[in-house]
């Protein structure tokens, strides 16, 4: 396969504002988090938050990928996503979080998450681009992801996007209050059967008021994770697939952009969910393909 260089850290633009009358979260001046919130039932004002914080996320990415083509950046994504949030009146997530300097996660090709958007990679033609963004209103936050391709891509990372859309909604139909988060990762397993890495470094979480709070859910089956899921719970599960080996390190240029070891390509498919009494019910909306 005919495939461009390894991706490399580019120059980032100016800082992006956000409207004063927009409610910022807690780490937006200092980026830091504050401890870590155990997880626990959302109530109904914040259950309405979150749809509306998962619909504005869902807009900005769809708003985002209508504009992906050869030769656009990742700075002009951003741009476009950024904009949107803001436009509807959301904080975007990422900007500040632990220091995070964008609006959006743009992760193409052997980048597996926490790609940095900058003014000098663009998107070429074969490429497949991960985009993911977390808007901030209400008090809550939504957060997807979604990989898309760049004109023409090879089979085998089509593939790879396919079983990945597959491995995120395995993981959502193994989701039942009372049983543990590990069957999460258990079901991924069974529909990737060895054909494709599972990232094991990063995984999904508990989201609400935080960001992320203190529920950790591992893609791969991981006897660890016993705690049980509860009715009211809100949580992403974001499986990274990839073609290789799945061994992640991070860029030491930016302390952010993680890739995979063997440069191999990596995919990802995220959503936020809730808990309910008979399963979950998904609360972002994807791209209709
Ligand atoms: N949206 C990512 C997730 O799915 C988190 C990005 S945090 C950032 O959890 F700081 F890298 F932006
Ligand atoms: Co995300
Ligand atoms: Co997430």
């Amino acid at each position: 396969m005919l495939t461009r260089p390894p991706l490399v850290p580019g120059p980032l633009s100016p800082r992006r504002k956000v409207p004063r009358e927009i409610a910022r979260p807690p780490y937006a001046l200092l980026g830091d988090p504050g401890p870590v919130s155990p997880p626990r039932p959302r109530t109904p004002e914040e259950l309405e938050g979150m749809r509306h914080a998962a619909q504005i996320a869902s807009d900005a990415l769809a708003a985002a990928a209508a504009a992906i083509a050869p030769g656009v950046t990742t700075d002009e994504l951003d741009a476009i996503a950024h904009e949107e949030m803001i436009r509807q009146g959301a904080y975007p997530s990422t900007l500040n979080y632990r220091g995070y300097p964008k609006s959006t996660c743009i992760s193409i090709n052997e980048v597996i998450c926490h790609g940095i958007p900058d003014t000098a990679t663009q998107l070429h033609e074969g490429d497949i681009v991960c985009v993911d963004v977390t808007a901030y209103v209400d008090g809550v936050h939504g957060d997807l992801n979604q990989t898309f391709a760049v004109g023409a891509v090879d089979q085998r990372s089509l593939d790879l996007m396919d079983m990945t859309r597959r491995a995120l909604d395995a993981g959502i139909a193994a989701v039942k209050p009372g049983r543990q988060v590990r069957e999460i990762g258990r079901a991924i397993e069974k529909v990737v059967r060895n054909r494709y890495g599972i990232v094991h470094q990063f995984g999904g979480h508990g989201i609400g008021p935080a960001f992320h709070d203190g529920l950790h859910v591992q893609h791969n089956y991981d006897r660890r994770g016993t705690e049980k899921l509860f009715v009211g719970q809100t949580l992403t599960i974001e499986p990274m697939l990839t073609l290789g080996r799945p061994d992640a390190r991070i860029w030491e240029e930016d302390g952010w952009t993680a890739v995979t070891v063997d440069g191999s390509r990596s995919a990802q498919e995220e959503h936020t969910i809730l808990v309910t009494e008979d399963g979950a019910e998904v609360l972002t909306r994807h791209v209709p393909l």
